[in-house]
């Protein structure tokens, strides 16, 4: 019977998180899997044997034997190509990816039509951002009439200790540049345009990184040798807090502004938490299959951000109407 859940990356920093509270929602139908059998094994054990611990390397993985009986997959690594989510669609298996990079998710999208036809949900921006920008944004776009322009704005708390992987998504994009799509419509969001600007919890480390930015010399950070030593320091380094916020703000030609924020401790916490979250919308309600960002899956949004709430009391949502002071 395929209703194993699989967690790729499921003992890493974030898809521990996510195996915990799975292993008490589908115990014993959850498999936690990456390239250190021991590593889940450990995981396994301090579950008390409600995760079944699994040995998977997905670069090299070419058969599909665990996902015979797999109803869904949660990808908390990054992928270098799209094979393995390919092999999940061909299997019929649902997929759900926690992953940042916008180049990997850009390929994914490609794959709508092939998961279409096999009944298969891919759903992508599963996390802070993209993610919790994503919700966001479409709630304030659904709140006034012709959206025009969307502003997303992150902070980060550089205090967090994340997962090796989480950080390198971060030195990988500091040098990155995003093209704003300003062609009438944004790709799934209805509007002409979303600006994002990100900052941290330190003004001297923003400031840096902006002046870096701007000198080009924030390629240094695509070397691996020197993203090993930045890793290191971050891990050691007692600074800053773990808190983080998002803000979105959108407007129109008629001067209505509507807002909402999301604030709380822990980004890969809550990341877990999103996919916890999408993984019971996804196995409890009937939507159409193909690849689908969180805001294109999640229809009362409102109610999805005060579930996360649940898992920690220091989430707080708010929400603010500027032209009726609501
Ligand atoms: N969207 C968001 O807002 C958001 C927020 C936070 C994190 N993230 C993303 O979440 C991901 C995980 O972050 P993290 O902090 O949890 O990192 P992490 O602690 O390094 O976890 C990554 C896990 O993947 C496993 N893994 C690596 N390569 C693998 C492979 N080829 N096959 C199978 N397993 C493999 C690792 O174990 P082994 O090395 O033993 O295999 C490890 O358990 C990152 O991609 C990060 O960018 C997204």
């Amino acid at each position: 019977m395929k209703d194993n859940i699989l967690i790729v990356g499921g003992y890493g920093k974030v898809g521990s998180i996510i195996s915990r509270h799975l292993a008490e929602l589908y115990p014993k139908k959850t498999i936690v899997a990456g390239r250190s059998f021991e590593k889940a094994k450990i995981l396994s054990e301090t579950l008390d044997h409600n995760v079944i611990p699994y040995h998977l390397d997905i670069d090299t993985q070419t058969d599909n034997a665990v996902l015979e009986n797999t109803k869904l997959v949660v990808m908390c690594i990054d992928q270098k190509d799209t094979k393995f989510v390919e092999l999940c669609i061909e299997t019929g298996v649902h997929y759900i990816d926690i992953t940042a990079n916008q180049h990997f998710i850009d390929k994914v999208e490609l794959l709508d039509e092939k998961a279409k036809s096999n009944n298969v949900i891919v759903a992508l921006s599963i996390g802070l951002a993209p993610g919790i920008t994503n919700l966001l944004a479409q709630h304030c776009a659904n709140q006034i009439s012709e959206t025009t322009v969307i502003d997303i704005f992150i902070l980060l708390g550089i205090g967090e200790k994340h997962g090796d992987a989480a950080y390198r998504w971060t030195f990988d994009n500091i040098h990155s540049s995003y093209n704003i799509n300003d062609s009438g419509k944004t790709k799934t969001i209805n509007t002409k345009q979303v600006l994002t600007r990100m900052a941290f919890d330190s003004t001297i480390l923003t400031s840096l990184v902006a002046l870096l930015r701007k000198s080009g010399l924030t390629k240094i950070f695509n070397y691996k040798i020197f993203q090993n030593i930045c890793i290191y320091l971050f891990k050691k380094m007692k600074i800053g807090s773990d808190e983080f916020a998002v803000k979105a703000v959108a407007g129109n030609t008629a001067n209505e502004i509507y807002e909402c924020s999301l604030e709380g401790k822990g980004e890969g916490k809550t990341t877990a938490y999103i996919a916890i979250e999408t993984v019971l919308y996804v196995i409890q309600n009937n939507f159409s299959n193909g690849v689908r960002h969180i805001h294109q899956i999640i229809e009362n949004i409102p109610e999805f951000l005060e579930n996360l709430k649940r898992y920690d009391s220091t989430i707080e949502v708010k929400y603010k109407n500027i032209r009726n002071n609501e």
